[in-house]
């Protein structure tokens, strides 16, 4: 095989990497919450019932950023519900998800969850735009962040949570889109009532951010007609608009599958393009920033079988994806992606982050465990932390049935502050290994630190309860760095970590 060639330079780079690209999402929906994060009477719970397995393994990822309370589970969401004594919470049904929702676990023990996590988890608040709109989304602002004296700051304290929950960031509402959404909107009606409550809650607040719902896929058909109209009404209150991207093989089709990048590159292209085209239109010096609050590999083709066969139970297992190693791959590369384009793209959150679509499994009364999508995030919020390197692959090709000649290699490169370089790399080739050379011009690169791979004999391996620890990443061999050039080999369909000191 020809081998695959970038040069990095410091001075040609693409732009600072937020902490918030390595966020997460924890809705309520099948077992993320119930018996997930949450599971009193567990062996590893505190006695607020988190469960310590999960949080040990939570920060082992490295989550920052944390979505709550959905996802469509927003769209019919009474924040007033989640609130007080949890003897007293109602019991509603959840027309989302056809579950019944307890209130158990709510806005509280959300924000004591991610206190537990430490100082680099965040909340990201999600308000109802479906079936409510301005009043309530004030209201629950004020009940979360007022300091006191105001009927709701106090209801708070009452509550037991004398101090303000601190929510700098939120999302206007969910998916208003899509027809499946419950609330669902036009562009126009949607631009309206995310405007207006954006500017209520800076009148509280105006060091709030707000996120615009953008479109729930790049293939919806209002794709970005409907961004144009939602900027419009609300360019000057908003500071990002949401992507959400969920990635599988159709028929079998594992190639496109394994580029599956290129369409999310090209969804955040497409989408700053339309941010700026209205800023152009407004004449305004502000740029929109994208928030890709919903990524993931999903077998979604499997999920409305599943949930439209249910008939209101209580946290039932649902969307309980098991991931192969080939789906790890193409996580990294969705990373990779991310990271490409660290300069527009200042949120993401990887939907979700235990049992439902998630890099984290636990089993009611029993232990938690890795899936294999749980390295690359792991390994890139560790090692993806500083300033991109602008990479621009010479590499062989493949052809892919959906986006035609397409890279072998896939690769971005973020330089630490300590003049550290880790090179984040996938070798989307099946059958061959890939040669892959580097030149580090004036990086003052001397050492390889570690080559880290997930990739295996079988693709199809995964982690199971039965076998959690089945696939982890393990030592490359031969990897070396001389006189300024960095050569690798890559495993065939691999996900590559090279620190670079
Ligand atoms: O993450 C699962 C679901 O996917 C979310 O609830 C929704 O926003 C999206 O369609």
């Amino acid at each position: 095989m020809r081998t695959a060639r970038f040069t990095l330079d410091p001075a040609f780079t693409v732009g600072e990497v937020n902490p918030r690209l390595f966020g997460s999402f924890v809705e309520h929906l099948g077992r993320c919450v119930y018996t997930g994060v949450f599971e009193p009477g567990h062996p590893t719970a505190d006695p607020e019932g988190i469960r310590g397995d999960v949080l040990d393994l939570v920060r082992e990822l490295g989550v920052t950023t944390i979505r709550y309370p959905g996802g469509n589970f927003v769209s019919g969401y009474r924040w007033e519900d989640s609130v007080g004594p949890a003897e007293n919470r109602p019991r509603r049904l959840d027309l989302a998800w056809r579950t019944t929702e307890s209130n158990r676990f709510g806005l509280s023990e959300y924000i004591a969850f991610l206190r537990k996590i430490g100082p680099q988890a965040e909340p990201m608040m999600a308000v109802n735009l479906g079936t409510r709109g301005v009043a309530e989304a004030i209201q629950l602002q004020e009940y979360a962040n007022h300091p006191s004296g105001t009927a709701l700051s106090d209801l708070r304290a009452e509550h037991g949570d004398k101090d303000p929950f601190g929510i700098r960031l939120w999302c206007l509402g969910n998916e208003l889109d899509g027809p499946w959404q419950t609330g669902h909107k036009t562009a126009e009606e949607y631009g309206r009532v995310a405007a207006e409550t954006a500017r209520a809650m800076r009148q509280i607040d105006p060091g709030v951010e707000l996120v615009a719902c953008g479109s729930s896929g790049q293939s919806m058909e209002t794709f970005a007609a409907w961004e144009a109209t939602v900027l419009k009404e609300t360019y000057d209150f908003v500071d990002h608009i949401s992507l959400h991207a969920y990635y599988e093989p159709h028929d079998g089709d594992v190639d496109s599958f394994l580029a599956s990048a290129v369409d999310m590159e090209s969804f955040i292209e497409n989408v700053v393009a339309t941010c700026d085209h209205v800023g152009a239109l407004l004449k305004s010096k502000k740029k929109i920033n994208l928030s890709f609050d919903e990524w993931n590999v999903w077998y979604m083709s499997r999920a409305d079988a599943q949930v439209s066969a249910l008939d209101w139970p209580e946290a039932p297992r649902l969307l309980e994806d098991s991931y192969s190693v080939t789906d790890a791959v193409v996580l990294g590369s969705l990373l990779i992606a991310l990271l490409r384009h660290a300069d527009r793209v200042t949120v993401a959150c990887l939907a979700q982050l235990v049992n439902v679509i998630a890099p984290i499994m636990t089993e009611p009364g029993g232990p938690a465990w890795r899936q294999t999508t749980f390295f690359p995030f792991a390994q890139a919020s560790r090692y993806g932390r500083g300033e991109v390197l602008d990479v621009r692959v010479d590499s062989p090709t493949y052809r892919t049935e959906k986006y035609g000649e397409t890279d072998l290699l896939h690769a971005t490169a973020v330089r630490g502050q300590d003049g550290t370089v880790t090179v984040f790399a996938v070798n989307r080739c099946r059958t061959g290994a890939l040669p892959l050379e580097v030149a580090l011009g004036g990086l003052g690169l001397t050492s390889v630190v570690e080559h880290s791979v997930l990739a295996d004999a079988d693709p199809g391996a995964r982690n199971t309860l039965a076998e959690p620890g089945r696939v982890v990443p393990h030592p490359a061999e031969g990897t070396v760095l001389e006189d300024g050039r960095l050569s690798a080999v890559l495993e065939p369909l691999s996900w590559n970590v090279i620190r670079l000191a």
